[in-house]
């Protein structure tokens, strides 16, 4: 493994990813393939842009003659797929692109990773694709797939398609399924960096119904460092949960994240529910604890620790937040804002 292409690399985890796998492995050379949705970034990789062992493509993995000649250009010999659309509101207003890129896009990869016998396919995968999960029960790697949202079925089903290109063709592959991810470089329609950087600029934060679905927060370089170990140390055909054995829930991550950056609970507004919101979801994560791997760090920290990098980095999102943001935010937000009602569940409650 030595020459890796990384699909979405240009996006949040992706990104993360690949400043991991450059810092910690100086014989490497990483690709970045991404088509730059609104999501891709390049002021995310500004800190290896100038390394000769980094490269950076930009095409659609849906297109098959563009992931070939980059296959062949670099030699590739490993790909990690991060490309996807990943938002679960966007996939509620408009699945369409989401089933190109995970279902029709993921093809386009496990074929091209046959067709030049590559060493390695990794599917990074999410544990939306488990769907609610009751209290009481954390998610096992074999337990049925059962995605409620377009996303999550879409992510559902390229795991699908990786593990039949495993059984049909014994091509090398491996997926993990993370948790929510938090840290550097997120897009700020997602929960924490859209609440931190409202409420740096003094904006209402729209919980979503009463704020008591619980997720599990992960700081991104641990879900990186777990990706990497199942990298090396997997099991070929094998399926790994990354998370934290920790959920909470979202109001308590909001307590959190607003104490971390100094910013007033009275900015919280309870907004009309996301349609076929799964409640909890939990992960059991001993399969890649026995590989060796423990996250560094709880989620609170990781919440306090992401808040802190938003209030530091605003040249990176504010540019984000101009322009076609606004329109999705208005869509997405609008009427919900202006229906809602503030928070009466007091503080101490999560003390
Ligand atoms: P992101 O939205 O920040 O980035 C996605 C990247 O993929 C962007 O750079 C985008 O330009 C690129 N992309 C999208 N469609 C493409 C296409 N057709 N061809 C090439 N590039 C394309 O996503 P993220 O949050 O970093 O998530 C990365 C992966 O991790 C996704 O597969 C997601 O399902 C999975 N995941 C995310 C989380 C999380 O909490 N964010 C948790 C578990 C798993
Ligand atoms: O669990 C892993 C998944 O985590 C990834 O596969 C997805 O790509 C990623 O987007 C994320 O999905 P979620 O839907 O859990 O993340 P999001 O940040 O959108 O929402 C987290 C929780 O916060 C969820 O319960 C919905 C709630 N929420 C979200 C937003 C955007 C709000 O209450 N208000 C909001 O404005």
């Amino acid at each position: 493994m030595h020459n890796i292409m990384v699909t979405g690399g240009a996006g949040f985890i992706g990104s993360n990813f690949v400043i991991y796998l450059l810092n910690k492995y100086k014989e490497y050379n990483v690709l970045v393939y991404d088509k730059l949705t609104y999501a891709g970034n390049l002021d995310n990789l500004l800190e290896v842009s100038g390394d000769p062992r980094y490269h950076f493509v930009r095409e659609d993995i849906c297109d098959a003659g563009s992931v070939a000649q980059a296959i062949e250009k670099y030699k590739i010999d490993t790909i990690v797929n991060f490309a996807a659309e990943t938002h679960v509101d966007r996939s509620i207003l408009n699945p369409d692109a989401f089933i190109q890129t995970s279902v029709y896009g993921t093809y386009v990869l496990l074929e091209a990773a046959r067709r030049f016998c590559l060493q390695r396919y990794h599917q990074i995968s999410t544990d939306e694709v488990y769907g609610h999960i009751p209290a009481g029960y954390s998610s096992k790697e074999d337990d049925k797939v059962d995605p409620r949202s377009p996303y999550a079925a879409s992510k559902a089903s390229a795991d699908l398609m990786v593990n039949a290109y495993h059984v049909t063709y014994d091509l090398p592959v491996t997926i993990t399924r993370g948790s929510n991810n938090i840290g550097p470089f997120q897009y700020p329609e997602k929960v924490v960096p859209l609440f931190a950087t409202n409420a740096i600029d003094g904006e209402p934060l729209p919980v979503y119904g009463d704020g008591r679905q619980m997720r599990e927060y992960q700081y991104v370089v641990d879900h990186c460092d777990a990706i990497d170990l199942v990298l090396h140390s997997g099991t070929i055909g094998e399926i790994y949960n990354i998370g934290t054995g920790l959920e909470m829930e979202n109001l308590q991550m909001v307590e959190i994240l607003l104490q971390a950056i100094d910013c007033p609970r009275d900015l919280i507004r309870h907004v009309k529910d996301r349609p076929g919101h799964d409640r909890r979801y939990s992960l059991n994560i001993d399969k890649i604890k026995a590989l060796g791997w423990q996250p560094r760090h709880t989620p609170a920290e990781a919440i306090a620790a992401t808040g802190r990098w938003y209030a530091d980095n605003e040249w990176w999102w504010r540019k984000i937040k101009h322009g076609a943001f606004q329109d999705y935010y208005e869509t997405q937000y609008g009427e919900r804002l202006r229906q809602s009602t503030a928070s009466n569940i007091q503080s101490s409650s999560y003390e």
